[in-house]
Order: structure tokens, then C-alpha cells, then sequence
């Protein structure tokens, strides 16, 4: 077989036998494959996409790259959830604990920061102690004693999405569905849980930048999923504005913290019980209602924060940092305050540049090697639908110096849409997509 005929075979649209996906899959991983070949055939990929069954082969052939992983030592059905990616998702340091102290394992190993959205990696290691590289052994003890763990990708998992998203990154071939979903799929897979549950993002802070898109995206996950026997659930849900008020490690974990001690902001409360409630649904718990319930009750009864600080204890994190976050772990050398240079609504914001603005105060990283500044960020005042009169608080900006709130301030305020027309609102959950079919919830 030579590479030359797959690229040419998708360039001009037609499908990809079994056979030419292992083979590419296979050959770049060896490194046979070199990158400028590799390049081409996901640039065809991005033009022409793939059909269900050559994005399932192409999903399957990623897991088969490298090691999977064992949780069957941990009893009870294990439910993962992911996200594809935001501005100011803090929603696995809520859902996460929320559902393990409903008795619902939760075995989570997520991402840094990537571009302009955060990584729930790097926000977790703004509390000093807290490791997130456990080895496997003890990341299985954490999760069958404390019910959740989250932690970094460990071993060879999925070494073929390691070089091929490297590429993807620099060759702008990122946006192809059939690539993320198997991207993301096959990690999930390799991960080891039995049900999963997606929050595929849309809006402007998202990769999927309309509902039809997500939607599609969604229906190809969820494909895979119940293809390799994994229940799979996707919400998707608005990233066109950042969800919560604060953006950046320190600020958002402190977020996180007080959303579980019933303090936290309406649309990130919602989105939490929402995602918590599903993935009680999918671990058989109760109904729908009951399950939304059930999660709600474990905000206001406590027993959610207490399964936050449990884990962040088990992970040699200061768990007692987090009773008052806002003062003990955001620690901001400068703060600068944004105020609105004239009155109407806030009628858009355009959340990707919100999350650069963000990384312009130093909460991720321009370049790999990077350090963060864990107490960076922005504190947002008003949010898209927001009436403002001039001079009103727009946001708080946290950095190191001035010359960084300098950029920070730039690049937000430009981020924001101020006219003086009042916009329509914009539902918070688009649609659920099942093995049953799509349900929209914004109609
Ligand atoms: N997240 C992933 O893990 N992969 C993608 O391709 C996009 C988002």
C-alpha cells in the first residue's frame, strides 16, 4: 500500500477502506509516515470529511496506538465526562465531585490549556500541594476510596492523537469534525470508563462556532461511543459567552469552590446541576428530574464541597485553601480595574478573545515551556445581555505587573460589543443528543 493512493483516494472524495486507516494510523505513529504526508491526508480529511463508519475505524485504530486503561479494580460503573473546550469551564471541578458523593466514580483525566481555553490541569495545580501526575496504581486507590480523581493523561495513552494534534495544531486542520471526534473519542475510550458524557461547547469562545455543527459533532461522538459499547450523552451547550464571571486558574477553582457552596453564579450553577444530573442518569441512579434534583441537594446540603476538599487532600493539595479561595489562593500582584467607556447593553461578547485576553495576563501560555501565573485573570462584572451605563465596572483584571494589564485591558476591551439596542437572550443549553436522536432545548 502506498500512502500517495490514501491521500489521493480522500482528495478526490471517495472512502477509505479499513486497511488505508490502519495503514496511515499505524505508519505515522512508527514514524514510516512522514509529517508532510500526514498533513495532506488530514487537509483531504478536512475538505472532503469522513463517513461514520471510516471516523469509528480511523477512533479505533488511535485507542489501538497505545496502552488503555484497566478501572475494572474499581467497582461500580464509572462515568467520565468531557468537555471540548471553553472560556471559563470550570465544570468538571463542580460536576465532578458533586456526582462522587452521590457514590458515582468518577476516574478523570483531562488537559492543560490549550490556545485561548484553560485546562482543568493547570487550574487544579493553582492549589499549592495538589499533584496531578499520580501514578496509575494510586490515581485507581484515590478513585475506589474517595470516588473522584483528576488527573493528567499517564502512560502511552493514544500516542497517535499526541502527534497527529500536534500536526492538526500547525497545519490549521484542527476544525475538521471527523478529527476531533476521534481525537477526543479515542481518548475517552482508552480512559477506561463505561458511560461517558460530552459538553460539546458552540459559540464564539468554541471550536463549533454554530448549533448545527455542534450538533453534528455531538451525533458523531455519540456514534462512536455506543459503537465500541460505551454509553455516550452529549449536552451542548453556549460557550458565546465565558461561563461564570471568572476566567483563570486560581480565580476559577475559587469559583468552582463557592458554586458548591451554593455561592457560585446562576449560569454556572445550572450548567453544573445539568451536566452532574446526566451523568447520575447515565450511571442508572434515577430519572432525569430526580437525578437534576439529586444534584442540586448536594450543593446546598454541602456534601459536594466536602468531596472537593476530600480529593484535593487525597491529590497533596491545601484543601483547606479552599473554605475562603477568593482571599487564600488568588494572590494577584496588580489589579486593574475596566470600566465602560459609554452607556447601552452589552449586546455580544466575543469569548475567544475574552480567553486571550486572559492569557495576555499571563493565565496560560504563549509558548509550551511557559510558566502561568496562577493568580491572573479577569473577573468579570457584566456579561453578555447586561444593561451598562458609562463608568460601570466591566471586569477586574489580575496580573503580575501593569504592562500585562496594559495588553490584558486592550485585547478585553475589544472583546466587548457595547450598543445600545438590547440583545435577544441566549439560551444556556442548545440540545441533548442520545443513541435515540437529538432533543433541542432551545426552541
Ligand atoms: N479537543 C481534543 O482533544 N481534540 C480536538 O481535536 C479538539 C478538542
Amino acid at each position: 500500500m502506498r500512502m500517495y493512493d490514501v491521500i489521493e483516494t480522500k482528495r478526490n472524495g471517495g472512502e477509505l477502506s479499513d486497511e488505508q486507516i490502519k495503514f496511515f494510523v499505524d505508519g505515522y505513529v512508527s514514524g514510516q509516515i512522514p509529517d508532510y504526508q500526514a498533513s495532506a491526508l488530514c487537509m483531504a480529511i478536512y475538505f472532503r470529511g469522513m463517513s461514520a463508519r471510516e471516523t469509528a475505524t480511523l477512533t479505533m485504530d488511535m485507542v489501538a496506538s497505545g496502552d488503555v486503561v484497566d478501572l475494572s479494580p474499581i467497582p461500580g460503573i464509572k462515568v467520565d465526562k468531557h468537555s471540548t473546550g471553553g472560556v471559563g469551564d470550570k465544570t468538571s471541578l463542580v460536576v465532578a465531585p458533586i456526582v462522587a458523593s452521590l457514590g458515582v466514580k468518577t476516574a478523570k483525566m483531562s488537559g492543560r490549556g490549550l490556545g485561548h481555553t484553560g485546562g482543568t490541569l493547570d487550574k487544579l495545580e493553582s492549589i499549592p500541594g495538589l499533584s496531578t501526575s499520580v501514578e496509575r496504581d494510586r490515581f485507581v486507590r484515590i478513585v475506589s476510596e474517595v470516588g473522584v480523581a483528576i488527573i493528567g493523561q499517564t502512560g502511552n495513552l493514544v500516542p497517535a492523537d499526541k502527534k497527529l494534534y500536534a500536526l492538526r495544531d500547525v497545519t490549521a486542520t484542527v476544525d475538521s469534525l471527523p478529527l476531533i471526534a476521534s481525537s477526543i473519542m479515542s481518548k475517552k475510550i482508552a480512559a477506561g470508563s463505561d458511560r461517558i458524557l460530552l459538553d460539546v461547547k458552540c459559540g464564539s469562545g468554541a471550536f463549533m462556532k454554530t448549533v448545527d455543527d455542534a450538533i453534528e459533532l455531538a451525533r458523531s461522538m455519540v456514534e462512536i461511543g455506543e459503537h465500541v459499547g460505551r454509553t455516550t450523552v452529549a449536552m451542548i451547550t453556549d460557550m458565546g459567552r465565558p461561563l461564570g464571571n471568572c476566567i483563570g486558574n486560581a480565580l476559577e477553582v475559587a469559583e468552582a469552590a463557592a458554586t458548591l457552596q451554593g455561592r457560585g453564579p446562576k449560569d454556572l450553577t445550572d450548567i453544573c446541576v445539568e451536566l452532574a444530573g446526566n451523568m447520575l442518569f447515565l450511571a442508572g441512579k434515577s430519572q432525569m428530574d430526580d437525578c437534576r434534583r439529586l444534584a442540586r441537594e448536594q450543593i446546598s446540603n454541602g456534601e459536594g464541597f466536602a468531596k472537593l476538599k476530600e480529593m484535593v487532600a487525597a491529590q497533596g493539595g491545601d484543601a483547606s485553601l479552599l473554605d475562603d479561595a477568593f482571599d487564600s489562593l488568588v494572590q494577584p500582584r496588580v489589579a486593574r480595574e475596566v470600566r465602560a467607556q459609554r452607556s447601552g447593553w452589552l449586546y455580544a461578547m466575543d469569548t475567544e478573545r475574552c480567553g486571550i485576553a486572559s492569557v495576555a495576563l499571563g493565565a496560560g501560555r504563549a509558548r509550551k515551556e511557559d510558566a502561568i501565573d496562577y493568580s491572573a485573570g479577569i473577573v468579570l462584572a457584566k456579561k453578555s445581555g447586561d444593561a451598562v451605563a458609562e463608568g460601570d465596572l466591566l471586569a477586574t483584571l489580575y496580573a503580575a505587573d501593569e504592562a500585562l494589564c496594559d495588553e490584558g485591558e486592550r485585547i478585553l476591551l475589544s472583546a466587548l460589543d457595547i450598543r445600545a439596542e438590547e440583545p435577544a437572550a441566549i439560551p444556556l443549553f442548545h440540545a441533548r443528543v442520545t443513541r435515540d436522536g437529538v432533543e433541542r432545548l432551545d426552541a
